[in-house]
């Protein structure tokens, strides 16, 4: 017996496993009921007083062993699994990085921000106002008569049936706000979005973009306005473009005009894109009108000055050749990836 239990010690201290199965298997081999450690205190029963003494000590050294053996074990092959687990969950920061691709800049975002770095460069300040309005900032101090047809010039969203609220249709509500709390000298533009009550098709969208400029000092004149659109026109198409000038009306600037650029993928040759004329209309602008000066409490005596809109979609689509206003409101992941830059 006393060979026995030495054999069995040994085979305890060699014992090496990987995974809790095989300590699980070795604990039911020794120490299970009917387990070898458990057969061998069966054993012990039967022995006389005198081996008793010397036996029952090693058996008990012995099963202790086993037991420690076992626990260890178990123990080191649960901390090995867990650290496994972490490391899964905090991978190697010093791995080179997969390259997951990223998102793009939206063409009208791409395009706003060139025209107001444009203009930004020149001393223009950006300037943002609520999306939805009253009929005073939208209409009203734009010295658009109460009942005037030029009110149908932009058909109108208004907020729950109330006339006085409505969706903004322009940003020159914006510089009426700008005017109503600031002091001239004012160079400002007003990008951002606005709404009108037009059918969806390949040309109007009842949601678009639009950005307004106003310049309001002493002495402005309408030589001004005409420089800084050639110079806009010059920095956003290129240095050949030119630009043309064209009657117009709109009820808060007198004189008005709507301003036309040199067809950019002709060069004022006549394409399909111009329809054969050479020139493409960009925007309106015109010298602000005296009333809407005097509805802003500027003495229009003193201080002269112009304004000009653009709609950002349309300049968009004689930059890139979108020929669909409805793709720049989709977000087609096709569409829209064009944009992204080159890596
Ligand atoms: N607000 C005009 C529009 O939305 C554009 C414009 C702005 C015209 C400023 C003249 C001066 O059509």
């Amino acid at each position: 017996m006393v060979d026995k239990i030495k054999q069995l010690l040994e085979e305890v201290d060699a014992f090496q496993a990987e995974k809790l199965a095989e300590v699980e298997d070795f604990r039911i081999k020794m120490l299970s009921k009917k387990g070898l450690i458990s057969t061998l205190f069966n054993e012990f029963k039967t022995l006389g007083p005198e081996d008793k003494r010397e036996v029952g000590q090693q058996l008990n050294v012995l099963k202790n062993k086993a037991l420690d053996k076992v626990n260890n074990l178990k123990t080191q092959i649960e901390e090995r699994v867990n650290q496994a687990k972490s490391s899964d969950k905090y991978p190697d920061l010093t791995l080179p990085a997969d390259f997951t691709g990223s998102g793009s800049r939206h063409p009208i975002s791409i395009v706003r921000n060139q025209i107001n770095s444009i203009f930004e460069k020149i001393g223009f300040v950006i300037s943002e106002g609520p999306e939805i309005e009253d009929d005073w900032h939208n209409f009203s101090a734009l010295n658009f008569a109460d009942e005037h047809p030029a009110r149908d010039m932009q058909d109108t969203f208004f907020v729950e049936k109330n006339p006085d609220i409505a969706l903004r249709t322009h940003t020159s509500s914006v510089q009426v706000r700008v005017m109503n709390s600031q002091k001239p000298p004012i160079r400002t533009i007003s990008p951002g979005r606005v709404f009108r009550n037009e059918a969806i098709s390949a040309r109007a969208h009842c949601i678009f973009h639009q950005v307004e400029g106003l310049y309001i000092d002493k002495g402005v004149s309408f030589a001004d306005l005409k420089h800084v659109l050639d110079h806009f026109a010059r920095e956003f198409f290129g240095a050949d473009a030119r630009i043309r000038l064209r009657p117009s009306y709109f009820p808060f600037t007198e004189p008005s005009a709507e301003v036309d650029v040199s067809c950019p993928f002709c060069k004022g040759k006549g394409c399909n894109i111009c329809k054969g004329s050479g020139w493409v209309e960009i925007m309106g602008c015109g010298m602000v009108d005296p009333n809407v000066l005097e509805n802003c409490n500027i003495d229009s005596k003193v201080y002269s000055g112009y304004a000009f809109g653009m709609g950002i979609e349309r300049i968009t689509m004689l930059k890139y050749l979108v020929n669909d206003l409805r793709l720049y409101f989709e977000n087609d992941l096709r569409f829209l990836r064009q944009f992204a830059p080159a890596y």
